[in-house]
């Protein structure tokens, strides 16, 4: 049995980016798998360090897990910060993590030039804490978006890294996952690149129907293909992506149709693209506004879910430690 384990930052509620990336492939795949999901609070540190909001945006994160169909009693469910071990790991990791390497990563860049006034060496070392958070349970898979590869893609070379300074093969080399498909990145709705909770483009889970319609409705068009078979510009190629997962395959092929054919009406494209987005989040939002009142649940969803990812991180830590030579007296 594989172990699988995935992650989302809690720097907000979840959007369509987040469900189609990682969330709904981890649901996917809890029952044939040993299966690690986990809020990523620390992470939240190197962007939103915010004592007020810190609890409050880990309960809906853990609220939306829940109410996407994670099922507790299947997965394990962990917040990071319930789980200290994550922490010996990250030091331990960044002992054999370069400057140069993290200063190169796309992420940390991109971050750097956002928020220039605050480049902490948190923002430098996250793929060294996404990294221990993956090895931590030596996992096989790792559901993500095609935003997370680069950082998959360090945390194998940390393993390798390690395996080969020791002289052992103990960490294996984890897979970003989607079922053997190309990796997902789903666009933002203003014509732009990813959909991203800074980026402002975002469809979240928990919008309300009328929301979603308007936000679709205000979705970047213009004035029509320029002739039959024309190529889409990106940002109406970002509204057949999004289509592409939210709807069947004879809607999708039904408006590549008229596309193709000229006969387009950007009005029945955004009203069906919204009616099947509201088909997908409002179960989503129904579970989520019952599941957040009830606090004897989350207190045993994460209470227990603490206990069984600490059991597999202690397993970890124990031969780490002895690998690098830490013994007792
Ligand atoms: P985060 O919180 O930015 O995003 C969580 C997950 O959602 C995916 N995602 C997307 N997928 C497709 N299209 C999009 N527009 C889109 N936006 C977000 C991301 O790829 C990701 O899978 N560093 C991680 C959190 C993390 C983690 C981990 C993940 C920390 N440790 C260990 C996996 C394993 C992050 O910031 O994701």
């Amino acid at each position: 049995m594989d172990t699988v384990l995935s992650g989302i930052r809690s720097t907000g509620n979840l959007h369509l980016g987040n469900y189609y990336g990682a969330l709904r492939n981890f649901i996917r795949m809890q029952h044939e798998n040993n299966c690690f999901f986990f809020i990523a609070d620390y992470h939240s540190l190197t962007t939103h360090p915010d004592p007020k909001s810190l609890h409050a945006n880990v309960k809906e994160v853990l609220c939306e897990y829940l109410a996407a169909g994670i099922d507790p009693e299947v997965a394990t469910i962990y917040v990071q910060s319930d789980m200290k071990e994550v922490i010996e790991l990250y030091l331990m990791l960044n002992m054999h993590a370069y400057m140069g390497e993290l200063a190169k990563t796309t992420s940390f860049k991109e971050k750097a030039r956002k928020q220039p006034e605050n480049v902490n060496a948190g923002l430098l070392t996250y793929p060294t804490l996404m990294a221990a958070d993956i090895l931590i349970h030596n996992a096989d898979k790792v559901p993500v978006g095609k935003d997370q590869e680069q950082h998959l893609e360090m945390t194998r070379k940390f393993a390798r890294r390690f395996n080969n300074f020791y002289g052992v093969e103990f960490f294996k080399e984890p897979q970003a996952y989607n079922f053997g498909e190309e990796l997902i990145k789903i666009p933002g709705l203003d014509g732009s690149g990813k959909m991203g909770k800074s980026e402002g483009n975002c469809v979240y889970l928990c919008d309300e129907p009328k929301v979603i319609e308007k936000k679709v409705m205000k979705a970047l068009t213009d004035g029509g293909p320029t002739g039959p078979n024309a190529p889409k510009p990106d940002y109406i190629e970002n509204l057949f992506t999004i289509l592409k997962v939210v709807s069947t395959q004879d809607t999708y092929d039904y408006f590549d149709e008229k596309w193709n054919t000229c006969t387009i009406r950007y009005g029945d494209l955004k009203k069906q693209l919204a009616a099947d987005i509201i088909k997908v989040t409002s179960p989503i939002r129904e579970r989520y506004l019952a599941i957040s009142q009830d606090e004897a649940f989350l207190h045993k969803v994460t209470t227990e879910g603490a206990e069984k990812a600490r059991e597999s991180a202690t397993k970890t830590i124990r031969s780490v430690r002895e690998i690098m030579g830490f013994k007792p007296f």
